[in-house]
């Protein structure tokens, strides 16, 4: 049965679109959508079209599991779907609700008219996928809203609420009460209206930039910092600039060769592999089917640290209530002073109103009673990395928490099943990972246990939901996913010094790769002093030296490199005289180190360590890990992930690098089983 349904309503043809969940364009859809077109062409009787969907949306844009496939090329395409549409010979109205996205909003484009609800988004996500908007959108968009704000919408692929859409001439009119109704009125409305106002046609909002072709060139300059290292932001702007520069047939023609070009391209598959690999995140293997959540109406944190404060934030701006157990007053002060100073500078931003501010901080009860925590239904731990600390913390929750509360930690690399053991509920425990800052970082790891209870899982999955973030399952092993990956590549980042690397040089391949920061640019932010055993008379290694004479990292204004009172950096002569008195001390003479060694060294490492993670199954998928160091760490997007990445290096040239570094690798490096299999058989880890 075709998703595609057409009923009358008077002389108005209402089309509806049922193709759940999102209402993709697939093939059938796209098929579905012409005829009906066709068939109110080829009637008299019909005066005005509506096109609305079913379910929790409008299209959200092509479907993206046909890419690739020869589906995806079977006619009609959808370019061909949107020219039909715009060519329709009665007015076509768009109603929209739920988000118009991509495709969608291409199709509504073509549309005569658009109306949609006031909580609706729309936008051109394409470029969160490596591509553009391929079906007409770079060059209809402008004409619509503007030069200026289509580029800002295709290059960051940000949705705009319905009522921005409306102030832009994007969306006719609003809607409030039953769309349906409102829209066939709507296209009742202006069912006479000649000639038929084609957006492919429009020049009016394209003047502008036409008087000034500077705003192209200022645009890449005053967004290059975003935009880099990725493909498909410069390719939309070339995209949109032939919309301004070329008649419409032409723009559309240039706009297919830009889209074509990514489409093929290594990043548009990465960051299409990734979509579908987030998604997939959100599935918990080995669950009976049924498993309910528990009900969360209060959290509670312990410690109002630099993590106790942000994991906090989470759950008060999604109203959901925290109580907050500190032991001292100060430290308590402190911590909820920070919690106010940061949803002040959001507001400050306009992102967040006053009242919004008060509304989230109301939430908040601060106390210093432990017994506090008895009211609430999930509890976590955010103390001291130290396990008799939190040994004792869940042997006290354990006598004061209610039946059924989730006792969470927060820990980056202690044993969750040693942490539960001290409790009488070892199924109610489970490991929270939240990443700093805990109000802004995407990821959480959530710790499985040997006896975390399925629906304390399937609670922890809901609930990273509703507080926007993206959670990935992890097994109990030192550091988890992430953390443990970071482990090698940090124990080859400080053997690099000493045998002849710099800070600098190292740092620059990790960025030049796509990394926001590399390794040491990273522990100078995190702060160097993070586990040293603060004892400055005890220096064994380049850290401990460092952490002795106070250069624990930007926050000392000094740690790997030299801080100016701006936080710029710049290499410290200081350091460099450390690392040499560490070379002379083990009789190293340093050598070029070239930057291919830097990356199998760190790089290779890591995909080493993920593979065995793979292998022992502390995670339970390659891409899981890939979605960890994307949200975690700021894996550049565009290539996947470390273990995608992996695949398209190549899984035997990267054995073999490994195998040829051995001897510099160490004697505690040994290489993954499955790494060396799946490299033999010529399989991949990611599809
Ligand atoms: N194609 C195929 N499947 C899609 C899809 C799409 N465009 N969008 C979502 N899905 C699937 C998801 O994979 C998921 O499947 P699952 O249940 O099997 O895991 C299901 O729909 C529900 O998706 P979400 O879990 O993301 O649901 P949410 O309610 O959280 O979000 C959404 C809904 C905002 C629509 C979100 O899914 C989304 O942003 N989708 C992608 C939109 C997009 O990128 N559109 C552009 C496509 S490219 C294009 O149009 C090219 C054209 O210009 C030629
Ligand atoms: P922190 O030192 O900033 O804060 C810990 C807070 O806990 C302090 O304010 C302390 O007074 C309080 N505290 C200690 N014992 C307590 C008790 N018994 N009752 C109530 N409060 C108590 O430490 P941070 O950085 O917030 O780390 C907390 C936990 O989060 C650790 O397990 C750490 O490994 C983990 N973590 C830290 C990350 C980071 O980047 N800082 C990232 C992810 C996890």
């Amino acid at each position: 049965m075709s998703p595609i349904s057409t009923k009358r309503h008077g002389d108005i043809l209402i089309v509806t679109s049922n193709n759940p969940p999102v209402n993709a364009l697939g093939h059938a859809v796209r098929q579905g959508l012409v005829a009906a077109i066709e068939e109110a062409d080829a009637d008299d009787a019909v005066k005005a079209v509506v096109i609305r969907c079913e379910g929790q949306t409008f299209f959200a844009g092509a479907d993206v599991s046909e890419f690739g496939t020869p589906k995806a090329f079977e006619a009609p395409m959808l370019p061909q779907v949107v020219d039909r549409i715009e060519n329709c010979t009665k007015p076509v109205v768009a109603a929209i609700h739920g988000t118009a996205l991509g495709g969608g909003l291409e199709v509504a484009l073509a549309c005569h008219y658009r109306v949609a609800v006031p909580t609706a988004k729309l936008g051109v996500p394409e470029v969160k996928l490596g591509l553009l908007p391929g079906a007409g959108g770079t060059q209809r968009l402008p004409r619509v809203v503007g030069v200026q704000k289509a580029l800002e919408m295709t290059t960051s692929g940000t949705p705009i609420g319905a009522k921005e859409a409306f102030a832009l001439g994007l969306v006719d009119r609003l809607i409030e009460g039953d769309l349906e109704q409102h829209s066939v009125a709507y296209a009742d409305e202006v069912k006479e209206v000649r000639p038929l106002q084609k957006t492919s046609e429009r020049d009016d909002k394209l003047a502008e930039a036409r008087a000034n072709p500077g705003i192209f060139e200022e645009f890449r300059k005053a967004n290059a910092r975003k935009m880099r290292g990725f493909d498909a932001p410069e390719a939309n702007i070339k995209a949109v600039q032939a919309a301004v520069e070329k008649p419409y047939a032409e723009g559309v023609l240039e706009e297919r060769r830009l889209f074509m070009e990514l489409m093929s391209g290594k990043q548009a598959k990465a960051q299409q592999y990734f979509f579908f690999a987030e998604r997939k995140a959100s599935k918990i293997e080995g669950l009976p089917e049924d498993t309910k959540p528990r009900d969360i109406k209060r959290v509670g944190v312990i410690g109002a640290g630099t993590m106790g404060g942000g994991i906090s934030m989470n759950f008060l701006s999604a109203g959901i209530p925290v109580t907050i157990v500190e032991m001292q007053q100060e430290a308590l002060d402190r911590g909820t002073g920070i919690m106010r100073k940061n949803y002040e500078a959001t507001a400050a931003k306009g992102r967040m109103t006053a009242e919004q501010v008060d509304g989230a901080m109301g939430l908040l009860k601060p106390t210093l009673n432990f017994d506090d925590l008895a009211e609430c239904d999930l509890i976590i731990e955010a103390v001291f990395e130290n396990m008799d600390v939190k040994k004792d913390v869940f042997s006290r929750l354990d006598k004061i928490a209610k039946p059924g509360a989730i006792l969470a930690s927060n820990t980056s690399y202690l044993n969750i099943d040693e942490i539960a053991a001290v409790t009488s509920r070892p199924q109610d425990v489970v490991g929270l990972h939240f990443f700093s800052p805990a109000n802004v970082m995407k990821l959480l790891e959530i710790v499985r246990g040997a006896k975390t209870a399925p629906d304390v899982l399937v609670t922890a999955m809901q609930l990273s939901k509703k507080i926007k973030k993206v959670a990935v399952v992890a097994g109990v092993c030192y550091g988890f996913i992430g953390n443990r990956m970071l482990i090698p590549r940090q124990t080859q980042a400080m053997q690099l010094l000493l045998e002849g690397a710099t800070p600098e040089q190292v740092d620059r391949v990790h960025v030049e790769f796509g990394m926001p920061m590399g390794p040491f640019q990273m522990a100078d932010l995190a702060g160097v002093d993070i586990g040293w055993h603060r004892d400055p008379n005890r220096i064994e290694n380049i850290r401990d030296a460092l952490c002795a004479i106070d250069r624990w990292g930007q926050k000392k204004g000094a740690g790997f490199y030299d801080y100016d009172d701006k936080r710029r950096p710049s290499p410290s002569p200081t350091v460099q005289e450390i690392i040499e008195q560490f070379r002379a001390k083990e009789g190293i003479t340093p050598r070029d180190i070239s930057d291919q060694e830097i990356m199998e060294r760190t790089i290779y490492t890591m995909v080493n360590e993920g593979a065995k993670i793979l292998e022992e199954g502390m995670a339970q998928r390659a891409s899981d890990i890939d979605v960890v160091w994307v949200y975690g760490y700021g894996w550049p997007v565009y290539r996947g992930g470390p273990m995608h990445w992996a695949d398209g290096e190549g899984l035997q040239k990267i054995v073999d690098a490994l195998k040829g570094q051995q001897e510099r690798l160490g004697s505690d490096f040994t290489l993954s089983n499955l790494l060396v299999q799946k490299a033999q058989a010529g399989e991949k880890f990611t599809r």
